[in-house]
């Protein structure tokens, strides 16, 4: 494989690049000053993409450019920043990090549950503050006695119900299919799953299929009493709906680690002080972020063995060279 050339989008942990380049010819496009002339050039010679979620979208028009390329490897289990319909129709495998961070997001998402709902780092804040000098902090309101919906119940959707389980709430669940081995309640609809519940997790893929599948609609089924949580993609959720629905209160909070234009979240959410706002760090903590970069590298490893992907996504299944 030494004289594989693969082409790096976007700066990536250590360990994908220490990986990579002693196993192959490493370009960083992000470096090159002239990316057209780069690619021009050395376009023609890549045979592998490594890539992120976390650095926006991959344009279908870079294949243009890479005529011999056979693998996009992409960091994070989404992969919304990859065309991958386009890729297969090019007969380019894309794969991603599934598995590795299921445990991690799940605990983050209960992390966040609780938070939003006893107003952790709101205390946090009037500690800090000095206000307890004064006063206690005002009294909370409870995870006790709610039914939780969880949309997309996938390897991370069933991930979190394992960990709700253990909290003694009911536990529902929103999905393209019913699932004949899982016993929670299904919901054919997500608004039908928003009014049976007081909780909606939304987990589901991001992308066209899912754009603001949680529009103003649903917001009012989840009603006044009701909490969103979202830990997918900020396209998942309709923005300025929740925005308004946080405002005139037919929601009662929220709690959000993924946003339409991240990095950028709107101000008004900023300026909400029921609302809690983490920085999409679902998965990133040290240990998973390496076993999501060590995948990466060992995808692209493995398929120029020989050996096929590791991680294909569905859209592109591996058939074999
Ligand atoms: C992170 O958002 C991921 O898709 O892994």
């Amino acid at each position: 494989m030494s004289r594989t050339d693969i082409l790096m989008t976007a700066p990536m942990m250590p360990i994908v690049i220490d990986t990579l380049e002693k196993a192959c010819t490493l370009h960083r496009l992000w470096e090159q000053p002239d990316q057209e002339a780069f690619l021009k050039e050395v376009g023609p010679r890549i045979r592998g993409v490594a890539t992120s979620t976390l650095y926006g979208r991959l344009e279908a028009s870079l294949f243009d450019n890479l005529p011999n390329v056979e693998i996009v490897s992409s960091f994070g289990v989404g992969y919304d920043n990859v065309d991958a319909a386009e890729a297969a129709r090019r007969g380019i495998v894309v794969t991603n990090t599934p598995g590795v961070l299921d445990d991690e997001v799940a605990d983050l998402t209960l992390g966040l549950l609780l938070a939003t709902l006893r107003k952790i780092p709101q205390a946090d804040r009037y500690l800090r503050e000095g206000k307890w000098l004064k006063a206690s902090f005002p009294l909370s309101t409870t995870l006790r006695e709610r039914k939780v919906g969880i949309v997309g119940l996938g390897r991370i959707g069933k991930a979190i119900a394992r960990r709700l389980a253990g909290f003694d709430v009911g536990i529902a669940y929103h999905g393209r299919t019913k699932q004949d081995d899982v016993a929670y309640a299904y919901h054919p609809t997500v608004i039908g799953l928003a009014e049976a519940c007081d909780v909606l997790i939304v987990i589901t893929p991001g992308g066209a299929a899912t754009r603001h599948l949680i529009d103003a609609d649903v917001l009012k089924a989840l009603g006044p009493n009701g909490v969103l949580i979202n830990v997918a993609r900020g396209t998942v959720v309709d923005e300025q709906a929740l925005i308004e629905a946080l405002r005139s209160g037919t929601i009662l909070s929220a709690g959000l680690d993924v946003y339409e234009d991240e990095p950028r979240v709107p101000q008004e959410l900023i300026d909400m002080e029921h609302v809690v706002l983490l920085p999409h760090i679902a998965s990133a903590s040290v240990h998973t972020r390496n076993a999501m970069g060590k995948l990466v590298a060992d995808n692209l490893i493995a398929w120029f063995e020989g050996k096929g992907p590791l991680t294909p996504v569905p859209e592109t299944p591996y058939k074999g060279r």
